[in-house]
């Protein structure tokens, strides 16, 4: 009877933990699985060199920018906050081809100088790149000549994308604040 009973435990301690291992797996499959890239049409990473002009009108009758949040006290900017839908274009004239717009916002948010905070999504109007967008996130110290934000992802013929922007003023008015600025982005994707 004694070593019935020991057999009887061994047995069910390991249906037991053959049970566990399985319903583990079972959970584990359910919420999370490694797949293969080509599953999802991952191909080949390739890195690309997107050129245009960000135009940022404030002025006018149809602004693309405007100020939501006024900078508190006067003697700084800090603490503005613009949501902006901008044109983009192939030249930098505003009558140049339009290839897409840029939406977001930008905030100033340094004390020492007119530095902002700059979110953006690049949403692209032309042939394979209709609708695809490239998001950018960084600090843009708008007086520096050129300023470097990171780009930190993309959707439709940009996921997984990274890289960064490099961007130049072109013109800007002081009165209107109207400005166009060069926009290069280098963005690794699939
Ligand atoms: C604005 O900032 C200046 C300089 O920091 C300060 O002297 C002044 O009191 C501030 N004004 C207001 C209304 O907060
Ligand atoms: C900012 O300046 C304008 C005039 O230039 C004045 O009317 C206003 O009260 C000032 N606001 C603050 C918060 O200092
Ligand atoms: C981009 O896609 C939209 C709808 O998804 C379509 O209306 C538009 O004509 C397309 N533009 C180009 C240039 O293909």
């Amino acid at each position: 009877m004694a070593t019935i009973s020991a057999v009887h435990i061994f047995a069910i301690s390991l249906l037991i933990s053959f049970l566990a291992i399985q319903f583990t797996h079972a959970e584990e499959y359910n919420f999370v699985k490694s797949i293969d890239q080509k599953a999802i049409k991952l191909r080949k990473q390739k890195l690309s060199h997107f050129r245009f002009f960000w135009h940022d009108i404030l002025s006018g009758q149809n602004p693309t920018s405007v100020t939501v949040v006024q900078a508190p006290n006067n003697t700084t900017t800090f603490g503005f906050l613009n949501i902006v839908d901008n044109p983009l274009t192939l030249g930098p004239e505003l009558s140049s081809k339009m290839i897409g717009r840029s939406e977001g916002f930008y905030a100033s948010t340094s004390l020492e100088e007119v530095a902002l905070l700059v979110t953006m999504n690049f949403v692209f109007h032309e042939g394979k790149y209709n609708g695809s967008t490239i998001t950018v996130l960084g600090r843009n110290p708008v007086f520096d000549k050129v300023r470097e934000m990171p780009v930190i992802g993309g959707s439709g013929l940009f996921r997984f994308a990274n890289g960064y922007a490099r961007a130049r003023t072109y013109t800007f008015d002081p009165n209107t604040r109207d400005a166009t600025v060069e926009y290069n982005i280098f963005v690794m994707h699939y």
